[in-house]
């Protein structure tokens, strides 16, 4: 049997937020991080709370990959603020951890009604409004900790592009190259499906239409509109499908040396597509010919598809090696094993199309390095 699930009410567009207005719950608890309180996007959900006389209180303790540590925080104080509504703002680490706290709350304090979860994601990339993972980090022990369970699931998810408006270029890129990694990846797993291949297809084309403009002019606001639902569509088909070896070395890379998650992936993507040509290629060179490039053959269109690639990372900036990513040699090679290791352990491995040995991908680390 195959499966589609698709749980996440979404809501989008002009007065989408009004949606806050609607939501069935008496206390809520907003989890966001400093910057969405200093530029004020905070007040504006605070506002629709008020407007309903519904209490609130604020947890806006989020870093860029969220630790286990302000899981822990947050979750006390959620617990304590005895809300059913838990509201995320932010990319996606604040809704990783709103997802994260909903969860262990759950476990802390069994009695408590599960609360309603609604994610209002301010960045293109991961689709966590969407998705059954939180990626957390263990700060201790160097790696992230992806939970995958169907109650972290958001109930709903708010899409409104004038969030993403302030995304600086370099997080607009990185954040982009994420969408267009789960899409490609949700594309050529093992478990993929007819829905999900129409939603990471879609995703795919608003990625080479809308990424560049979004990058170069910030206030673009169709290619922020577009690379938000993008963003959410290649969020529901990996949430089904499952994703690849690219994530399970950028999860082992992240986890080791403090990398934004997106670039790790952009330099990585186009050493996985190589290494799974064999067992993808049809795959990657069907994407080729959605987006337009040539195809004649297999080898064409995979090759051309690791151009494009590696073009739209260049004209954004990013670079191609790990090494130019502030990474020391000495500590990256120590790491090796170990990232190899994790990465060989990770649950987005086992839909990657090549079945990849230890070896493999430390190689591949290698390779990009
Ligand atoms: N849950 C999932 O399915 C899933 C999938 C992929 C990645 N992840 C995880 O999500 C995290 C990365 O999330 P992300 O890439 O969205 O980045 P992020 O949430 O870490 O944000 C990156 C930076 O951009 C800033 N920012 C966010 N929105 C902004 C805005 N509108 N204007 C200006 N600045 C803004 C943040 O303050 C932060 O400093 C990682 O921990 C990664 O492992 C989760
Ligand atoms: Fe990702």
């Amino acid at each position: 049997m195959t499966q589609f699930r698709g749980k996440t009410k979404i809501c989008y567009g002009r007065y989408a937020l009004d949606t806050l207005e609607e939501l069935p719950c008496t206390r809520a608890f907003v989890v966001t991080d400093p910057f969405m309180v200093k530029s004020g996007f905070a007040d504006q959900i605070t506002s629709h709370l008020e407007r309903r006389n519904i209490p609130h209180c604020l947890f806006s303790h989020v870093e860029p990959d969220p630790s286990l540590e302000t899981v822990k925080r947050g979750t006390v104080e959620f617990v304590s603020a005895r809300a059913d509504l838990i509201v995320a703002l932010g990319g996606g680490s604040a809704i990783d951890t709103a997802k994260a706290i909903a969860f262990f709350a759950g476990r802390a304090a069994p009695q408590l009604p599960r609360p309603l979860l609604a994610a209002i994601p301010t960045t293109s990339g991961t689709g966590s409004e969407v998705t059954a993972i939180s990626v957390v980090t263990d700060k201790t022990h160097g790696v992230k900790i992806p939970l995958n369970d169907e109650l972290l699931i958001p109930d709903v998810a708010i899409l409104d592009a004038r969030f993403t408006r302030t995304v600086p270029p370099s997080v607009t890129a990185a954040t982009g190259m994420d969408v267009l990694t789960h899409a490609v990846e949700a594309y050529t797993s093992r478990e993929n499906n007819a829905f999900t291949d129409m939603l990471a297809v879609q995703a795919i084309r608003y990625v080479f239409s809308f990424l560049f403009k979004a990058y170069q002019q910030m206030e673009d606001m169709q290619a922020r509109e577009m690379m938000l639902l993008g963003s959410c569509m290649a969020g529901m088909a990996f949430n089904n499908s499952g994703l690849g070896i690219t994530h399970s070395m950028a999860h082992a890379l992240g986890g080791q040396f403090h990398i934004p998650h997106g670039l790790a992936n952009a330099v990585l993507l186009p050493h996985t597509i190589r290494f799974n040509s064999f067992d993808a290629g049809v795959r990657y060179r069907e994407l080729a010919r959605i987006i337009g490039l040539p195809h004649a053959n297999v080898e064409e269109g995979t090759s051309a598809l690791v151009e494009a690639v590696l073009r739209l990372n260049e004209n954004m900036g990013i670079p191609t090696r790990i090494r130019d990513l502030k990474v020391e040699e000495t500590a990256f090679r120590a790491a090796l094993d170990t990232m190899a290791s994790h990465a060989l352990d990770d649950m987005c491995t086992k839909s990657n199309p090549r079945r990849p040995s230890l070896a493999d991908l430390r190689l591949l680390l290698e390779q990009a390095w």
